[in-house]
């Protein structure tokens, strides 16, 4: 039998050491938690929505050396298993997932620092952390809430901005995940990136993932790659643009999921009163941190 369709609904949250995490990786705690990485693991983490796809098509077009062939042998989702994702078939659990996956693995992950298995760090592994402004990241978290049935909807617009700002939302707030993993990068091999820099100059935020994954690469590669990995090229990319996920999971005709890829769309969303309170709450947030975002006031 196929996997029927009402296998994938819309997951209630439940918190795990406060943090709100759809019911199957609440379930499956335990295992994330105890998950045994190994030296040669990078880990891709993000808050949902800030650029992961983006970045994982640019790593794995480095460590294939631009082979697009190669990059092109499985979709996203198969080509990096996603730690803490634990859904029914067809989308595996990924930690049974990774201890059949080669190495050296390149790991999702959305977890907020605190909750990185340990094991990632007495390794000593390297983590590439995208960060992307909190209001272009709400925006973007918004319409995919609304296409993935696995995800609780999202309500109107107005609804959710509070829901974003409060942190009820999968994987939990915006502001301790992009705060927790700035101060991490004093203890960590962290490379921090922000989307608004790879959209400005993706060639040059590409030569820092290149530097810091300790490779070499000739300036036609780089070209070839920066083409690969253009907003364009991956929405015409079915091995990056997730049409390979069934309906069920995500619903592309409600939103695609290569959406619209720029900076600065929640000007088209945010209303002024949203846009007050969004400001109010976010100097709040934000203070005392020494982490900038353009675009974001
Ligand atoms: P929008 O919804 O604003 O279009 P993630 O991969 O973390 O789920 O993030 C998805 C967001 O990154 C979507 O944002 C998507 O369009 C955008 N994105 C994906 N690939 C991109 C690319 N090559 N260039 C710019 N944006 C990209």
């Amino acid at each position: 039998m196929g996997a029927p369709q009402e296998l994938f609904y819309r997951f209630q949250l439940l918190p795990v050491h406060g943090i709100p995490f759809m019911k199957p990786i609440a379930d499956n705690w335990d295992r994330i938690e105890t998950f045994q990485a190994k030296p040669d693991d990078l880990l891709i983490a993000t808050y949902p929505k800030a650029g992961t796809t983006w970045m994982q098509e640019i790593v794995d077009s480095i460590m294939n050396a631009g082979d697009l062939k190669k990059v092109k042998r499985a979709p996203t989702h198969v080509r990096f298993p996603f730690l803490e994702i634990c859904n029914p078939s067809p989308v595996p659990c990924g930690v049974d997932v990774l201890e059949e996956t080669q190495s050296p693995r390149i790991i999702k992950t959305h977890l907020p620092y605190e909750l990185i298995p340990k094991s990632f760090w007495e390794h000593e592994c390297k983590v590439i952390y995208v960060a992307r402004n909190a209001k272009d990241n709400a925006v973007s978290y918004y319409y995919f809430d609304l296409m993935n049935k696995t995800q609780p909807h999202p309500g109107t617009w107005e609804e959710y901005v509070g829901k974003f700002l409060k942190g009820n939302v999968p994987w939990g707030g915006w502001f301790h995940h992009v705060i927790g993993w700035w101060k991490a990068r004093a203890k960590h091999q962290i490379l921090y990136v922000f989307y608004e820099d790879m959209k400005e100059d993706p060639k040059r935020e590409i030569r820092k993932v290149i530097r810091f994954l300790g490779k070499e690469l000739s300036e036609d590669l780089l070209e070839k790659i920066c083409q690969h990995t253009s907003f364009k090229a991956m929405k015409e990319n079915p091995m990056a643009n997730y049409s390979a996920m069934p309906d069920s999971v995500l619903d592309q005709s409600i939103s695609p999921f290569m959406r619209k890829g720029e900076v600065s769309d929640w000007k088209n969303h945010f209303t002024v009163q949203q846009n007050e309170m969004f400001d109010a709450e976010y100097q709040k947030r934000m203070e005392g941190t020494d982490l900038k975002f353009r675009c974001s006031i």
